[in-house]
Parts: structure tokens; sequence; C-alpha cells
């Protein structure tokens, strides 16, 4: 059976969305609680038992390197004052997988991203995790139930997710032809960038996890870049779909968008309702919050 063993994550667009911070801070280091979203998204790679990671990162990635080295300094400061787990946090994680960082001179689109990964792949299947999409499950995490289903059917899998009308025509939304009994897996046909919704085949769009084979990497070498020269996932998808079947997995779970600023407030205020010494405080304050408006 053919495993996955690699994730990639790209993370080298331009964050625009996220400007002015995102000239000096890339977006994937901006924090949910204590946390920056790259921190939450390698965890669910450990936690989905993938040994290897790709990060595809643009000139300026600095700052996500230190992250994951931080300096003699720090340490010692931390040591001194007996704080070491908060360094243990970052090694703890850094420890469990092997790194390797590969460099998109400039943002030519998602799939060309993906592409610059291809060399470090061993021609397997990959798990590709957009780092814009945070989702919360409550048993194991989404990337794991999507190589289960992988495992399944040996085919790749694309994490789907039903939204509001209003957002079908900014996202990527599939037909689909045939759903299993418990209405997780759906056949994909088409892929559909941004349609309008009288055209929409459906509302499920396609959401930032993937479960792809390799057969991939040639279609990106092959594939045209389209508006504004970019090379994109989607259109290399659509091609895939001409030669193998693609699954949609409808996830359980929150999903936020943290590529816009209302997303990631929302993942911030979701996480720390999680956690016993912030729920208290934050929920009486939302409430009161309530009443003014
Ligand atoms: P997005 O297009 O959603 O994010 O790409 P962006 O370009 O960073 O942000 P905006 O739209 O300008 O605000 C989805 C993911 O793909 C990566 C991004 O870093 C993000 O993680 N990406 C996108 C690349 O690595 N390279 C690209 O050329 C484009």
């Amino acid at each position: 059976m053919t495993s996955v063993n690699t994730a990639i994550i790209p993370v080298a667009g331009l964050g625009t969305r996220f400007l002015p911070v995102t000239s000096s801070i890339p977006k994937v280091m901006l924090p949910i609680i204590e946390l920056p979203a790259i921190h939450l998204i390698i965890q669910e790679i450990v936690d989905s038992d993938i040994q290897k990671l790709v990060l595809v990162i643009g000139n300026d990635a600095d700052t996500i390197k230190q992250y994951f080295n931080p300096t003699e300094s720090l340490k010692k400061i931390l040591k001194s004052q007996n704080k070491e787990y908060l360094i243990d946090k970052i090694f703890e994680l850094n420890q469990k997988i092997e790194i390797r960082y590969v460099t998109q001179k400039h943002p030519r689109g998602l799939g060309h991203a993906i592409l610059q990964a291809k060399n470090l792949t061993q021609n397997e299947p990959v798990a590709v995790l957009l780092p814009d999409d945070i989702i919360s499950t409550t048993d194991e995490p989404i990337t794991k139930l999507m190589i289960n289903e992988f495992h399944r059917i040996q085919q790749s899998v694309i994490a789907i997710r039903k939204v509001p009308d209003d957002l079908i025509s900014s996202l990527g939304i599939i037909r689909h032809n045939s759903k299993d009994f418990h209405e997780k897996l759906f056949e994909i046909t088409e892929l559909i960038e941004k349609p309008s919704i009288k055209d929409a085949p459906s509302n499920l769009a396609v959401t930032g996890r993937y479960i792809i084979k390799p057969e991939i990497f040639d279609i990106l070498e092959n594939t045209q870049p389209g508006a504004l020269q970019e090379i994109q996932l989607t259109d290399a998808l659509s091609s895939l779909l001409q030669h193998q079947k693609i699954y949609g997995y409808k996830f359980p779970g929150e999903h936020f968008d943290i590529g816009t600023p209302l997303g990631l407030i929302k993942a911030n205020i979701f996480y720390a309702s999680q956690k016993s010494e912030f729920k208290k405080e934050l929920m009486n304050w939302l409430k009161n919050q309530n009443s003014i408006y």
C-alpha cells in the first residue's frame, strides 16, 4: 500500500490581505494566541504521522527559519528564568519532523509553488496543506482522516466544505456525481474556479488540504500560466481528473480562513474559548459587547 510520507506547505505568497503587517512578517507567523499559524499546521502534520515536510518559502523567510531555531541568547534568558518549557514547545515539534526548505523565487501561483517541491517527494503521493485554512477536528486531525481515506481508496482526496451562497463566487467549487453512504466522500467530476451562483454545480468548496498522487507534478510542469501569469493548482487538478479519479472529503469540524483578518480574529476567539484560563473572562466580555450593540 502506498503511504503518504511527505507534506508540502507553500508559504511564498505575498499575503496582501494582511498588508501592511505582511510587509515585514510572513503571514504564517501571525499568531493564534501564542502560536504562529505555521506551528499549528506543522503540529497537524506531526499528529498525522508524516515524517517529512517541504516548506516552500519566498525570498524573505528568515523569520520562519529563525522560529524553528531560536537564538542562543533567547535560550539562555529563558533558562535563567526557568522558562525553558517555552523553547521546548518549539523543539518538541522540530524534532519530530524533518523540515526542508525550497525557494519559490517569485510568487507565480500555488501550482508553481507546489511544483518547486517535486524533487523532494520521491514520486510518492503528498499531503498539501494551505496554512490559510485552520481546521479543528475533535478526534484525529483532518490530514490524518484524509490519509485514512486515501489508504482505503488509493485515489487523490481533496478536503471540501459546504459554504454559504455569498462565498461561492470566490472559491473553487466541485461538481460531483456520487457520494458514499455517510455523505463524506464525493466523486469529483469537475472543479470550477469562482463560479457565479447560478452556474455553481454545488455549494461544496475546495478547502486547503489535499492528498495528491504523484502524477500531479508532471501535469504541473506542463500547465500553462493563466491570468496574472500564475500556475494554478486547480487547473492541474482538473487535468489530473482526466486520467484519475479524485474524491472530495467533507470533513467534520470547524474551519477558519485565517488568510483574512476576520478569519484570524475568529480563530483566535475560538481557540481562546477552548482554554480554561481564558474562557470565562472572554465569554463574559463578549456577552457584554453584545449587549452594547
Ligand atoms: P493565497 O493566494 O490564498 O495567499 O495562497 P497569498 O497570496 O499569500 O495572500 P493574498 O491573497 O495576497 O492575501 C494560498 C497559499 O499558497 C501560498 C501562500 O503563501 C498561501 O499559503 N502561495 C501562493 C505560494 O506559496 N506561492 C504563490 O505563488 C501563491
